[in-house]
């Protein structure tokens, strides 16, 4: 059985396949249709809710996530929110009478999910005393959500006088008196949470050696983290898993750790959650994971997901090959650490053994003569998928160009190291005709595909590029 709050009521649920997404669940089981299916593939935030937990810092939070790919099981212990919850009473919720007086809605259809990413920005905002949002707020807080209709200035327009109207109490985004207190730990108590139906099951370990004796018994079972490339397979591809192991609530892969010399991250750490750990030491990368799909979907993403998923089209992998990661697989069998340069074999097959999954990266912290640069080349600024990332570890003294780690993803079948470039940068003098010269040998390194996203040419002329902008950039900041 499973446990959560949905709009101020417990709900436990067992007998539902547990392929089911959330959307699915509102809009058959609980015929709340306000959320709705647009792609059906976290593109367009028609189907945005609202998720309560415990942030890292034992503040509750709210955060919209996409319905339509994240499952129903990922809800044990968790507080749930749809635009039906706001409304108390006759009264409105502030973001939801903005968006009515500024005429932020024209035919409806994107309105409860962008109700929904507002409510999780003015929420959160709150908290902190807040009384406005900058355009930059309400951009981030909507790249995840498309309205064909209304046109985003007036819903711009609403965003910006949300915090006009009085506020809900303190600490609900439901203010009906029957709301009840968030508390996870009544919430899980006495439940074993699982999900069965028609021979098809979904654990939600609690503990790791839960989570190994699991993977030891059902060596096939679908490791789920955020979901935001699994939820595709089943919406998008059509494809259901007998058995799915939900990583949710595994706080030990949620834990970070740092020394003067690296940074821990644990596999479930998502998107949202790295951007302030990694802020201080690596600030081109927090660069980068604001440019990876929406919020909506660095809410549920996980770093670990990124690197399990074996794509070549990932775009922390490359950053994680300059920075010369180091992964941490575990297993019933114990612990082992690897390079993250030998963890791919070919197009999506990783290093993991049967039983094994990924339970941290380690990323050793810059030295002062080290610097990194990073570049994702996509079509959209938001919310794309990169035709190209190049991410660059370039060290030297002023003079000489000491070390050179430079790796792509987008230009082979697993992201990896531009070797020849990487030789042809090494030893040389610090100067701009270095790296033109290096990036001549783009060329030898990579022989990439042409698809919907680039041609062949595109990709090899852009990373030549990208190798000669690292050289700019780095003797710029001389
Ligand atoms: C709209 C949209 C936009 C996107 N934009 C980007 C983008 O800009 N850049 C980008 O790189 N990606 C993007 N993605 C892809 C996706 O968000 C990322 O790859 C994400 O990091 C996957 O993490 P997850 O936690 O959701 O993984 P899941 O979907 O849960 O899992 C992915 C794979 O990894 C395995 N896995 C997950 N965690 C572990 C673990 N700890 N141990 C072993 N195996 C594990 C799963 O079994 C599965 O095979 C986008 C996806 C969507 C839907
Ligand atoms: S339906 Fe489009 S993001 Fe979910
Ligand atoms: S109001 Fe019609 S799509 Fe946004």
């Amino acid at each position: 059985m499973i446990r959560f709050c949905l709009n101020g009521q417990w709900v436990e649920e067992s007998d539902i396949d547990p392929n089911w997404t959330i959307l699915r669940y509102l809009r058959t089981n609980k015929r709340q249709l306000a959320a709705k299916e647009g792609c059906a593939g976290g593109d367009c935030g028609a189907c945005s809710i609202l998720v309560g937990d415990l942030n890292p810092e034992g503040q509750f939070e709210y955060q919209a996530i996409n319905g339509c790919i994240a499952l129903l099981g990922s809800l044990h212990g968790k507080y749930v929110v749809t635009v039906e919850g706001l409304k108390e009473a006759e009264q409105l919720h502030p973001v939801q009478q903005a968006m009515v007086d500024k005429h932020g809605s024209q035919c409806g259809f994107c309105t409860p999910g962008i109700v929904s990413a507002l409510t999780a920005l003015h929420f959160n905002r709150s908290q902190q005393s807040a009384t406005k949002v900058s355009d930059h707020d309400i951009h981030v807080a909507l790249s995840g959500n498309l309205c064909r209709c209304t046109g985003y200035r007036s819903i711009m327009d609403a965003a910006h006088a949300m915090f006009e109207y009085p506020a809900p109490s303190e600490h609900a985004v439901i203010n009906q008196a029957s709301v009840v207190q968030f508390d996870p730990a009544a919430m899980k108590q006495g439940v074993q949470p699982s999900l069965e139906s028609q021979g098809r099951h979904l654990y939600v370990p609690q503990s790791e050696s839960e989570l190994q004796e699991l993977l030891a018994s059902y060596p096939d079972a679908k490791i789920w983290a955020g979901g935001t490339d699994l939820g595709l397979e089943i919406t998008q591809q059509f494809k259901q898993f007998d058995r799915i192991i939900s990583l949710h609530q595994i706080a030990s892969l949620k834990v970070v750790t740092q020394s003067q010399k690296e940074i821990r991250l644990g596999a479930m750490v998502t998107y949202s959650e790295s951007e302030a750990v990694l802020a201080k030491s690596f600030p081109s990368f927090v660069q980068l994971i604001e440019r990876i799909g929406s919020r909506q979907i660095r809410n549920l993403g996980t770093l670990g997901g990124n690197v399990a998923n074996g794509s070549p089209i990932g775009d922390t992998p490359p950053v994680f090959f300059a920075l010369n990661a180091k992964l941490v697989l575990a297993s019933k069998q114990g612990e082992r650490e690897i390079a993250i340069q030998d963890f791919y074999h070919g197009y999506k097959q990783t290093d993991l053994k049967s039983g094994e999954y990924l339970k941290a990266i380690v990323l050793p912290k810059l030295t002062p003569e080290q610097s990194l640069y990073i570049y994702k080349i996509s079509k959209r600024k938001d919310d794309d998928i990169s035709a190209v990332l190049m991410a660059c570890v370039i060290e030297h003294n002023g003079k000489t160009i000491t070390a050179a780690r430079v790796a792509c993803g987008g230009m082979a079948a697993t992201p990896c190291h531009a070797v020849k470039t990487e030789q042809a940068l090494m030893g040389k003098p610090f100067a701009l005709s270095s790296f033109e010269k290096a990036s001549d040998c783009i060329a030898q390194d990579f022989s990439p595909i042409k698809d919907v996203r680039a041609t062949k040419e595109y990709r090899l002329t852009v990373a030549k590029n990208l190798v000669i902008k690292t050289g700019l950039e780095c003797l710029g900041g001389q």
